[in-house]
């Protein structure tokens, strides 16, 4: 399908859409995903790393592990894909990106309504009095400590901890009453990969732009197999020159 269809068919949509993005989104931006031949999961053990008790077992080593994907995200540029939701948004045609990422792009390229389900990279949170604190840069110190003396964790969802309530309750209820566009997620992580069902089950549409198939792929009503850089470039492109005039 061509990239102007696309456009026309989100255009079509008339503002009753939402993003579901994942590390795909972010890969044309130079961010390592999670999965396949160069993913992290590839190289890395996520119980190692990734899980409350490496963390107890290990802080230091999830630290470092950390600060180096922190230096990576922070050092990274928003893509055409994130800069075009940032666009779509302004004007008037997405309602809100809900991501898996842990990164700041959809924020840095003027994302607003941006709906975190696994956490933010760029924000430590106190093991102890619950203290969350933004970060500009990694820490320098590892592990952080907080104000209060306690030990930093970063801000995300690990392995066999639950999604924040309130941000998963917020993406259910828009999956459900709205069209919902799927970029750059294998789809095989829950409850994030059941999203796009609620729009199915309520009569919505949903797309997918993933160079690869997923098990999305089969109920999707368009499935465009192209990366998200490029197959949101002329629509960054269209979008800019009508967001300008
Ligand atoms: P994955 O690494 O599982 O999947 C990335 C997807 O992006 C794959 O389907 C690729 O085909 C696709 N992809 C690769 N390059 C792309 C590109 N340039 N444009 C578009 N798509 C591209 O990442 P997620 O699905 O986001 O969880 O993983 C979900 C969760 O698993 C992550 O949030 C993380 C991980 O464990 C936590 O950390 C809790």
């Amino acid at each position: 399908m061509p990239i102007e269809d696309l456009f026309r068919l989100i255009k079509s949509f008339s503002g009753n859409l939402v993003a579901l993005t994942g590390a795909g989104i972010s890969a044309d931006s130079g961010i390592p995903t999670f999965r396949g031949k160069d993913g992290l999961w590839n190289k890395y053990r996520p119980e190692e790393l990734a899980t409350p008790q490496a963390f107890a077992r290990n802080p230091e080593l999830v630290w470092e592990w950390y600060a180096w994907r922190m230096k990576l995200i922070f050092d990274a540029e928003p893509n055409p894909a994130h800069k075009a939701l940032a666009l779509m948004e302004k004007a008037g045609l997405l309602k809100a990106v809900i991501t898996q990422n842990v990164d700041n792009l959809h924020e840095r390229a003027g994302s607003r309504n941006v709906i975190h389900l696994h956490g933010r990279i760029d924000e430590m949170r106190c093991t102890e009095c619950g203290e969350i604190v933004r970060n500009e840069k990694p820490p320098e110190a590892i592990p952080p400590r907080c104000r209060c003396g306690g030990m930093m964790r970063p801000n995300v969802v690990w392995f066999g901890e639950a999604l924040p309530e309130r941000e998963l309750g917020r993406a259910v209820q828009l999956c459900s009453s709205n069209n919902v566009i799927v970029i750059g997620t294998s789809a095989v992580v829950y409850p994030a990969a059941s999203l796009p069902v609620y729009a199915k089950n309520n009569g919505y549409a949903v797309i997918e732009v993933n160079p690869d198939a997923t098990p999305l792929t089969e109920m999707a009503d368009l499935s465009l197999r192209e990366r998200a850089g490029r197959a949101f470039e002329k629509i960054y492109a269209i979008l800019k020159e009508e967001v300008s005039r």
